[in-house]
């Protein structure tokens, strides 16, 4: 018996932000930003739209597509940075909004870009515990939440149509290289037990917490008193602040590293693999990836151009539109492989 996606869906934000949109808010370009990182434009959530709201809107088209009613879901696993609450969990919340049973269970997870992978693994030791048989997995992100709204933000999302001040340019400039790079998204799928030979082979993941210091959003913190002050929020703490260097260079050798250990362990060789999905973070990290597996760019598909980084999203967001423009087909052997914040890592193979 095994684990197999039966239906994706995604939940994209209506607004699309370009480079150029960004140039007006902070001293930035098109160019720097697309050699960069090969992002063009991301989407941006309203105001009052939360990641469980994009997240329903996945669901629910995943849910669709696997031809299930609501009825049918009995396990939920939700991967997300940026719930809605500090508590409750998205799951629950989620959960409401569908009226998904209530005599099943929701699992929070946190994960940050290796979400939706931690989700993945997850969801099959459900499947395969013989307990649950139709697990709905979601990868969701508002990441716009933590930009600097006080600094005239609400241009790109026309809610104000005002100049932008030299004094904010200049303090918006202080995290450009970080805000440009991140988007608002989420994708779902559905996970149903089946046998046969299309599903979930093999599954590996990874945490090393002495990396923890190189991707951090420490602005926040229950260890102070309050959480969090309107000075952080000002002086931009509660951004994500990273080493980008550093992520790099763990992120081209660490997720070659696991997709080569799935494939070990499946008997199958690197080159037999038909596409792999990579965490939608930088092109040039995907880039790297592809060139340390020695496979060519046909078979490592992006969209990272389109939505930026939108974290626990990025991969199921891909995989829906893989399979819907018919890049993914039926027996094809699928690698996934993601690397975030934690460091958590890690790959995950998978049949059609
Ligand atoms: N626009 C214009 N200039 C910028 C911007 C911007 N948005 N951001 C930074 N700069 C400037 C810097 O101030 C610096 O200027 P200086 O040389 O005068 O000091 C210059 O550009 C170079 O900055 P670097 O940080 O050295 O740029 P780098 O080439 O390293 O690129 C990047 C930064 C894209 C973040 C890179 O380090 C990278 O690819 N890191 C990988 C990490 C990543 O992509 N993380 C995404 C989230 S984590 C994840 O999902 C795994």
């Amino acid at each position: 018996m095994r684990s197999v996606i039966t239906g994706t869906g995604i939940g994209v934000p209506p607004h699309i932000v370009t480079n150029e949109a960004l140039s007006r808010l902070m001293d930035t370009s098109d160019e720097w930003i697309r050699v960069r990182s090969g992002i063009q434009e991301r989407r941006y959530a309203e105001t009052g739209q939360g990641s469980t709201d994009l997240g329903v809107i996945a669901a629910r088209a995943a849910i669709a597509k696997a031809g299930l009613g609501m009825g049918d879901i009995d396990a939920v696993v939700f991967a997300t940075m940026t719930p809605d609450h500090v508590l409750p969990g998205n799951g629950p919340l989620l959960q409401a909004a569908l009226g998904l049973r209530t005599d099943l269970p929701t699992f929070d997870l946190r994960q940050q870009c290796s979400g939706f992978l931690y989700g993945l693994e997850l969801a099959d030791l459900l499947i395969q515990s013989g307990r649950y048989r139709r697990v709905l997995l979601v990868g969701a992100e508002v990441h716009t939440a933590f930009m600097p709204w006080h600094l005239g933000w609400n241009t790109l999302i026309g809610q104000s149509t005002r100049e932008i001040t030299e004094a904010e340019r200049a303090e918006n400039t202080l995290s450009r290289d970080r805000t440009v790079l991140f988007g608002d998204g989420a994708g779902a799928v559905v996970i149903e037990a089946r046998d046969g030979e299309a599903g979930i082979l093999k599954t590996r993941l990874f945490t090393d917490g002495t990396g923890a210091g190189v991707l951090t959003m420490t602005g926040a913190s229950f260890k102070r008193r309050p959480f969090v002050t309107a000075e952080q929020i000002q002086a931009g703490e509660t951004i994500p602040v990273m080493s980008g260097k550093e992520v790099f260079k763990s992120a081209v050798t660490l997720m070659p590293q696991a997709v080569r250990e799935v494939c070990a362990e499946a008997g199958v060789a690197v080159e037999d693999l038909d596409l792999v999905l990579i965490h939608q973070a930088n092109l040039r990290i995907i880039e790297g990836v592809q060139k340390a597996l020695g496979l060519t760019p046909e078979k490592v598909p992006h969209n990272i151009e389109r939505y930026g980084n939108t974290t626990a999203a990025t991969l199921p967001i891909l995989l829906h539109e893989c399979l819907e423009d018919g890049r993914i087909q039926p027996g094809m052997l699928v690698a996934f492989t993601a690397l975030g914040s934690g460091l958590h890592w890690g790959a995950a193979l998978y049949r059609a």
